[in-house]
């Protein structure tokens, strides 16, 4: 490689690594897999190697990434030994090299332990006579963050260690702090109603609860933590294992999962055994750790800049499996969305059989060339669903067929349709597709909408037994209907009737976003609804009436005016004003704390300290108009944690202000 080539490699791969490194710690928003990220570092390690002349001095290949938060979230103390990260390898042979550098650096014997790599995010404890004292994240490896009181709400954690157990005075504690799956299956899937965008894998979870503001949080959010590095002033014992042994006597959660080596031999088949092994596991790992066992070689062989010379992980590469595509089955969701989901060759992956894989789009299957027949490769990312990558060319055989994507509704055989500018074909049929109308029950009963005390499986029975089909069927269901459900008795129903009656109450705003208009949201139908005032208004109002208001497109005009065009939704809305539903706005119950928002129009992304309704709440209780996108006549953009990328290149675009919450808060207190 030329001198300036290497040059502007090593300044690519540098400010890439950066960003990745405050993607992955700040945001906990990752994009691209660990694996991907690793070969980038290689790539620079190697460069700088034979161009140290270009080598920055942050270099990502010397500074670990920093999880620092902004310092008014939480309160910064400096590390008392520096916090680094681990020299890494997936290939088991350089296991090998990495004992034959010990024992060049040391002349007496030792022995290697293997752990677990637990995949979730750095803590270190101090424990003061037996109390804990404070918890600091890794930080940028120097200073870290104090998470005390959030840790506080983890109860693997002991505020207080055994009495009596003989604990050194003063000592420093690091683990990790991670979420099993089961507690992250469940948050996530809150996430979901609450339509708040989904953590990515356990890892991000873990990070991003223990950075929380409000303690209360952490405590639902089934948290765990296991320690694996004692540091204090005079060893406890002379070996690592030792070591834990004596912490775990002590009170402290650490693994049972670890095996003492004498040979590269005993580590490589401790790696095979935990390759599969692992899987069974109620917790994501992504490697396992090797470690000199005896302390005293450990501080001779002491650091590099960024890892210790006298540990390395082996990381285990994502798994992905080639198998035959069968057939393509074409599943239509509550939203009329067509997902295409292959059937496969059953085939072993990540401890399960695949015998379905996701294919997401048309447009992905004709990307990657896809045929019925054709062997593709499966990988588990951090979801659940397995997804297929690319087609395994190499196996490509004779006997291929093209996918045909259906032309109409595999449900209800209505003729689909795909908007230029969504990659999904849809069912039209909203009113009549069978699995479109129960998704329409599902929507209208939700939290953000009539918020009645109902479930999909209740809808799922309600209209098996034929009892709905439009939304105003719900208050004409009676008792002994009812009673006929699954295990429904006088209580349930009584429960669900007295929920149908409290919906009755619920504001016109939110009616109008339960009715399920498509593209109306809860923002949108918020200003619709302070616009036009009344249901009938909106009913009758004209294309260009509705084009008037600020945030109101083409697209969304047009669906409103399809809505209101048709005479079933007319009879069903009123029906629905007849039970009593809220047709009208009332802003009376609205308390108005300032002007100082008056006229403006924010639009919010990204997670924020309080909650996105309680921002929204925020912005309308000073008087000013929460905007559903970044348009010309947004006044401010207030951008969160995991702020949408594509919202901020917008608003850079159109010259909108974008201000943080800080800003924002400010601004509302003078
Ligand atoms: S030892 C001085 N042991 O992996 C380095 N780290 O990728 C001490 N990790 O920063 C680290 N499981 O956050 C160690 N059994 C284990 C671990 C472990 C997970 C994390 C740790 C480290 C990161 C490096």
């Amino acid at each position: 490689m030329k001198k300036n080539e290497a040059k502007s490699r090593i300044e690519h791969l540098s400010a890439e690594l950066k960003r990745h490194n405050h993607n992955y710690y700040v945001l906990n928003s990752p994009e691209i897999t660990d694996f991907q990220y690793d070969l980038l570092l290689l790539e620079l390690q190697e460069l700088e190697k034979m161009f140290p002349e270009f080598a920055q001095k942050d270099s990502p290949t010397v500074n670990v990434g920093s999880d620092l938060s902004a310092k008014e979230q939480f309160e910064q103390f400096p590390h008392k030994y520096p916090m680094l990260s681990l020299s890494n390898t997936y290939n088991i042979g350089e296991l090998e090299d990495f004992s034959n550098r010990i024992s060049k650096g040391t002349d007496r014997p030792f022995t290697l332990t293997c752990e677990l790599k637990f995949d979730g995010t750095a803590i270190c404890l101090t424990y003061k006579k037996g109390k804990l004292f404070r918890a600091l994240t890794r930080g940028d490896g120097t200073v870290g963050d104090d998470v005390t009181r959030n840790v506080l709400q983890i109860p693997s954690i002991p505020k207080q260690l055994v009495e009596g157990s003989n604990f050194p005075d003063e000592f420093e504690i690091r683990g990790e702090i991670y979420m099993p799956y089961n507690a992250f299956d469940k948050l996530n899937y809150q996430r979901e109603l609450d339509e708040e965008q989904p953590f990515a894998n356990p890892r991000n979870a873990a990070s991003g609860s223990l950075k929380l503001q409000d303690p209360k949080q952490v405590k639902d959010r089934g948290l765990e933590c296991t320690l694996y590095h004692l540091l204090c002033e005079e060893p406890v014992a002379p070996t690592h294992t030792q070591s834990l042994e004596k912490a775990k006597e002590w009170g402290l959660p650490v693994s049972e999962h670890f095996k003492e080596c004498n040979t590269v031999e005993e580590v490589e088949s401790f790696i095979t055994f935990w390759d599969t092994e692992r899987k069974k596991l109620p917790f994501a790992t992504d490697g396992i750790v090797v470690k000199v066992n005896q302390l005293a070689i450990q501080t001779s062989l002491g650091y590099t800049a960024k890892s210790p010379r006298w540990a390395t992980a082996y990381k285990f590469k994502p798994e992905e499996a080639s198998t035959k595509l069968l057939s393509i089955d074409y599943q239509v969701g509550r939203t009329g969305a067509v997902t295409p989901v292959a059937n496969l060759e059953p085939v072993q992956l990540s401890g399960t059989k695949v015998k379905r894989a996701s294919l997401h789009n048309a447009d992905q299957i004709k990307l990657m060339d896809i045929h019925i027949g054709d062997y593709v490769f499966v990988e588990k990312g951090g979801e659940i669903i397995p997804k297929i990558t690319r087609v395994d060319i190499n196996r490509r055989g004779f006997d291929i067929v093209p996918v045909e994507f259906p032309q109409n509704c595999p449900v209800c055989g209505t003729p689909l349709v795909k908007d230029e500018d969504e990659a999904k074909h849809f069912c039209p049929n909203r009113d009549e597709c069978p699995p479109q109308i129960k998704g329409k029950f599902i929507h209208f009963i939700g939290r953000k909408a009539m918020d009645i005390n109902a479930g999909e499986a209740t809808i799922e029975q309600l209209y098996g037994k034929g009892y709905i089909k439009q939304l105003s069927d719900l208050y004409k269901l009676t008792e002994v209907q009812l009673l006929t459900l699954d295990k429904w008795k006088d209580k349930s129903v009584a429960n669900f009737l007295k929920s149908l009656e409290e919906s009755k109450k619920v504001p016109f705003h939110r009616l109008l976003f339960a009715i399920g208009i498509r593209h109306i949201g809860e923002t949108t139908a918020k200003n619709i609804a302070q616009h036009f005032k009344t249901m009938d208004a909106i009913a009758a109002a004209t294309r260009e009436e509705i084009l008037a208001i600020e945030e109101v497109g083409e697209k969304l005009a047009d669906s409103i005016i399809g809505y209101f065009g048709k005479p079933e939704h007319l009879r069903v809305i009123g029906e629905l004003k007849e039970y009593g539903l809220q047709m009208e706005l009332d802003n009376t119950g609205k308390s108005i704390e300032s002007e100082i928002l008056k006229g403006m129009t924010i639009v919010i992304s990204g997670n924020f300290t309080i909650s996105r309704d309680d921002m929204k709440a925020l912005i309308e209780a000073h008087s000013g108009k929460v905007g559903s996108s970044i348009s010309g006549n947004t006044t401010y953009m207030v951008a969160g944690e995991k702020c949408g990328p594509s919202k901020l290149s917008k608003a850079e675009k159109l010259g909108v202000k974008v201000i943080g919450e800080e800003e924002f808060m400010n601004m509302l207190k003078n």
